[in-house]
């Protein structure tokens, strides 16, 4: 019998809209699979010459990586041989010390990483956004498990906006502030499809914003250079489908939420997002000179 969440998936595939149901796309060098991790969705890059780990799972993923590894791909976990991480958050980083130190993984991460929960404000920023992970694991019904993760990535190699990812130069980072200063969105050209982390959310077929975003002009730029770059496919962080067909309608729906403001029921969380001095050192200046508002209003 069909578990409670293969039919809700299962409910939400029939409604899509056709043009976003696909049969699962070849891609040149790699294949791509799914890792549907504690509360995010990763994927793992298979190439001749190694795996790409994308973005760097919570900490209770260790475990499921390194079996979907060796079990399911019938590789050795030493064959990952990059993880590309987006940002600092639970569900993005939190993996990512272990898998080094216990199987030597490099990690390439943004280069200014490690500045959003440095000092006081940043080591309670840190637990903080913990927490909301743990919220977020209780509304998706996942396990209790333990979250808390070093809260600094060291990054073997250091990310900025254009760079070619090491071993795996097919893939660029993209520098995308929003929801934090130092997002990064993966880019592979050669087959024009995207990792784009938490600034697109899928939830129940609607496309939204991560909670929280904090620069709201800079993520309507994230989402316009997304929508300048016409992907072909877009893999999500967060959503049932992780992999899909690209569509402009999705971008548009993110931005008019964004533009309605903070919901009632985020309030809460955007209030505890403010810790980090890197937040309150760049509140204010970056808005101002974005113009992103008129350009897609015109648009
Ligand atoms: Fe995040």
């Amino acid at each position: 019998m069909a578990s409670n969440n293969s039919l809700t998936v299962v409910f939400f595939y029939y409604f899509l809209p056709q043009d976003m149901k696909m049969t699962k796309p070849e891609f040149d060098d790699f294949k791509l699979h799914i890792y549907r991790g504690y509360v995010q969705n990763n994927y793992i890059l298979e190439y001749d010459n190694g795996l790409l780990l994308i973005d760097g799972a919570s900490r209770p993923d260790v475990k499921g990586i390194e079996d979907f590894v060796v079990k399911k791909l019938n590789r050795k976990i030493e064959d990952i041989k990059l993880i590309a991480v987006t940002h600092c958050h639970p569900d993005h980083a939190g993996a990512v010390n272990i898998l080094r130190s216990r199987h030597g993984i490099p990690v390439a991460a943004p280069h200014d990483i490690d500045s959003w929960y440095s000092g006081f404000g940043g080591a309670i920023q840190h637990v903080a956004d913990t927490l909301q992970s743990r919220f977020m694991a209780v509304k998706l019904k996942a396990k209790h498990r333990f979250l808390y993760y070093s809260r600094k990535v060291k990054p073997d190699f250091k990310l900025f906006n254009g760079s070619e990812l090491p071993v795996f130069s097919d893939w660029r980072s993209l520098h995308a502030p929003g929801h934090t200063l130092h997002n990064m969105l993966l880019y592979n050209g050669k087959n024009r499809i995207i990792y784009v982390a938490d600034t697109v959310i899928e939830h129940r077929g609607k496309y939204l914003p991560p909670v929280p975003v904090l620069f709201p002009c800079c993520m309507k730029k994230t989402l316009l250079m997304v929508k300048e770059l016409q992907p072909e496919y877009i893999l999500l962080a967060h959503g049932h489908e992780g992999l899909m067909k690209y569509n402009d309608a999705m971008i548009d729906e993110v931005i008019r939420v964004i533009e309605k403001g903070v919901p009632r029921y985020a309030r809460f969380f955007y209030l505890i997002s403010k810790f980090s001095g890197e937040y309150r050192r760049n509140r204010h200046e970056l808005c101002e000179d974005i113009p992103v508002e008129s350009s897609y209003n015109n648009s």
